[in-house]
């Protein structure tokens, strides 16, 4: 038998490629080389750390939150076993759930590692070393990333054993709260899990190459949000690199010099956590063999989501772009629907970035920095949340709305969000991003959507001059 299609991966990506597919009648299969299906995002990545970001902010809420509302209880104790469970039961839901979706959808999977094996085909190599060779008419390739390796100042990898040297994997299973934490990297990972492990009892300190923390986000923003982790008890070495990091004993010391070399230290830690990026998962696959042409580690693609080979596309995180589950999910929809000879298509401009601390970080479209670097008039408007009724009742005060408009048409070009629940009102600044190609079409916008938040509407009214509460 040959199949349409053959997935290789299934987390976000590969799963929602593979049923979309399946639902418009191509005959699909997926490759998983792990025990269960939802790859790194539902298994060791998104799901597992939401589900401790929830519970371990809920532990933080009871110890420090409730007391000004008038809710006395007896500080909390922590039944970290407990935590894991509801986490594993989190994961465990998730990876059933996709199972259930092949089969109801009949994708057919194939416990293995997935390899191109010449012109349609795909050999599976089991987890017994029995390898096996499937037909298909087309391949799409959506084997995600892997932990970036840090190397110490002699360039030899740092190993990570995920017990004391941990990547994110580990730090999501912890059997006790460390009572030193390092991060290397103030990126999304080392923010999140460094937030986990503090609430929980862990003092922080994060180690970051750049003067900033949370590249690639609005920088009147990462400052803001570096100041009230900060307060929270974070420590931040900026502008700082590692130079080693060598087992003492039970835990580990971490050796650092600024960037600039005038100072260097060393830090004990029980636990520290490798959070420096991730790189495209492409090792094993055929690819060279193959003639698949990688850029830089991704895989080159056009924009239908064709590599060079016939018949072998890409999606996710081995391809250009945005490392989010989110983003992958719609491009194994579109690339699903193009094979299926419909117009498959991704607007990136609207792609929201969440961060899932407390409080939250949210971003769609340019910041205020790249629209400068590109030249760009702009006019910004900004609400804190400080003067918002609600946030004041609930006493999340902290941080603020931000949007990028061109100042000539006031088409809004990005929009951040810094506050308790910034990744919810991130899906209505994409709205704001699509509909205002004008002041009037903003303007419009803003009173055509009774629910629009109050804050997002005065950061819009006040990229057009009339704030009503500011
Ligand atoms: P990242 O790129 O967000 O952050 C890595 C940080 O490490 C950067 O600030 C970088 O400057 C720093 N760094 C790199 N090398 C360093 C060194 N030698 N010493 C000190 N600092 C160094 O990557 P991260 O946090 O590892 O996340 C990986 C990917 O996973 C990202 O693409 C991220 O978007 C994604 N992710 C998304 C989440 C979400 O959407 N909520 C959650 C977790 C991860």
């Amino acid at each position: 038998m040959t199949y349409d299609l053959i997935v290789i991966g299934s987390g976000p990506g590969g799963y929602v490629c593979a049923i979309r597919a399946a639902q418009l009648g191509l005959k699909t299969a997926v490759v998983e080389k792990d025990a269960t299906y939802g790859g790194t995002c539902l298994n060791v990545g998104c799901i597992p750390s939401k589900a401790l970001l929830h519970a371990s902010h809920m532990f933080d809420e009871a110890g420090h939150g409730l007391a000004p509302l008038g809710v006395i209880v007896d500080p909390p104790r922590l039944d970290l076993p407990a935590m894991m469970k509801h986490k594993a039961d989190t994961v465990g839901a998730n990876v059933a759930g996709v199972a259930y979706l092949f089969k109801k959808n009949k994708v057919d999977g194939f416990r293995g590692v997935g390899r191109l094996a010449g012109p349609g085909k795909v050999s599976v190599t089991g987890p017994d070393g029995a390898v096996q060779t499937l037909e298909t008419k087309n391949v799409v390739i959506a084997t995600g990333s892997a932990v970036a390796p840090l190397r110490d100042a002699a360039s030899a990898a740092i190993e990570i054993d995920e017990k004391v040297i941990v990547s994110s994997t580990g730090a999501l299973a912890l059997e006790k709260v460390p009572q030193k934490l390092v991060v290397i990297g103030a990126g999304v990972i080392g923010l999140e899990l460094g937030s986990v492990w503090r609430r929980l009892g862990a003092q922080v300190t994060a180690i970051e190459y750049l003067d900033r923390v949370l590249p690639g986000f609005d920088l009147e923003v990462a400052t803001r949000f570096q100041k009230i982790l900060e307060k929270q008890g974070f420590a931040f070495k900026l502008a700082s690199k590692v130079t080693g990091v060598t087992r003492e004993g039970d835990g580990v010391s971490v050796s650092w010099s600024s960037v600039d070399g005038a100072t260097s230290d060393k830090i004990a830690a029980d636990v520290v956590l490798i959070a420096t990026g991730r790189i495209p998962y492409t090792q094993g696959l055929g690819l060279e063999e193959a003639g698949v042409v990688l850029e830089r580690g991704r895989i080159v693609i056009d924009d239908h989501f064709a590599t060079n080979v016939a018949g072998v596309y890409a999606i996710g995180d081995v391809v250009r772009g945005p490392m989010l589950a989110h983003k992958a999910e719609d491009e194994g929809v579109a690339v699903a629907e193009i094979l299926a000879g419909e117009a498959g298509h991704v607007n990136y401009n609207v792609i929201p970035g969440v961060v899932y601390t407390a409080p939250e970080v949210a971003s769609v479209g340019i910041t205020e920095e790249e629209a400068k670097a590109k030249g760009l008039t702009i006019a910004v408007g900004k609400f804190p949340f400080s003067a918002n009724g609600r946030a004041r009742a609930n006493r999340e005060t902290d941080g603020f709305v931000k949007i990028i408009a061109d100042a000539v048409t006031d088409r809004v070009l990005g929009v951040h969000i810094l506050g308790a629940g910034a990744g919810e009102l991130i899906a209505e600044a994409t709205v704001l991003m699509e509909f205002s190609g004008s002041s009037e079409d903003l303007a419009r916008t803003c009173h055509a959507h009774p629910t629009m938040s109050e804050a997002m509407k005065e950061a819009a009214l006040a990229v057009l001059k009339r704030p009503i509460h500011i």
